[in-house]
């Protein structure tokens, strides 16, 4: 995947805005330049991200969005529900940064960029009912990390996405993060499409130009 240099300047500045409106970027923001890149790669579409936080990964594709003149909305899935925000968000030790989004600091800092972000205040599982006919170019996993929750958001993302799908936080600490990547680029319709620090990314696999007309037209389209 090719890295923007508009997606590392739009990562600067909304990494440095959070923090200036005393919100944060997960991990520092880290992961944002590989997401932006990997939502311009998508092209015109919808894109769903799954835990919003303070808004820096939605925002990160709404502005490359708008940058590079892409169609589509920007959706966000996070309950802002402390209990579940605390068992899935803690900085780490010594880390004094703040992990208590509202709604409302999240659509405060859309507007501060002047993008929309349309807020499905929800789990990401059981898949909301107001996104179940939605589909999507793209899609950024960074809600639960625990348990069956990032399988279950790859899951529910597998037919609904046409492009790619992010997720931040693959890395050692999160192994149940990195059952899912793996699992994912093994199946039929997905592979492993890039990889950095803990920024992973898979593609969607078009039916192979080989395999029948319908599959010829759809490659050639
Ligand atoms: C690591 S933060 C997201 C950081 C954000 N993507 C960013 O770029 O700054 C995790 C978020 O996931 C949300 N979350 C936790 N469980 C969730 C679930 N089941 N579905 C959707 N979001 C969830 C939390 O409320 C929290 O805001």
């Amino acid at each position: 995947m090719r890295i923007l240099p508009e997606s590392i300047d739009i990562a600067r500045d909304v990494t440095k805005a959070l923090a200036e409106r005393g919100g944060r970027a997960a991990d520092s923001g880290l992961s944002l330049p590989f997401l932006a890149s990997m939502a311009a790669a998508a092209g015109d579409g919808d894109h769903v991200d799954i835990g919003s936080l303070y808004g820096a990964s939605a925002l990160v594709v709404a502005l490359i969005k708008r940058k590079l003149g892409l169609k589509g909305d920007v959706y966000c899935i996070d309950p802002y529900d402390q209990k579940k925000r605390d068992a899935s968000v803690k900085p780490s030790a010594g880390l004094d940064t703040p992990v208590s989004a509202t709604p409302e600091e999240l659509l405060a800092n859309a507007e501060h960029f002047d993008v929309e972000l349309k807020l499905i205040r929800k789990n990401s599982h059981p898949w909301p009912e107001e996104l179940k006919d939605n589909v999507f170019v793209s899609a950024y996993i960074d809600g639960d990390h625990l348990g069956e929750a990032p399988m279950n958001d790859f899951l529910n993302l597998r037919g609904r996405v046409t492009g790619y799908i992010g997720t931040d936080n693959f890395e050692e600490e999160y192994a149940d993060v990195v059952r899912m990547i793996l699992f994912a680029a093994a199946q039929e319709d997905w592979f492993l499409y890039y990889k950095s620090m803990i920024f992973a990314a898979l593609r969607r696999i078009l039916p192979p130009r080989h395999m029948d007309d319908a599959g010829a037209n759809m490659v050639l389209r």
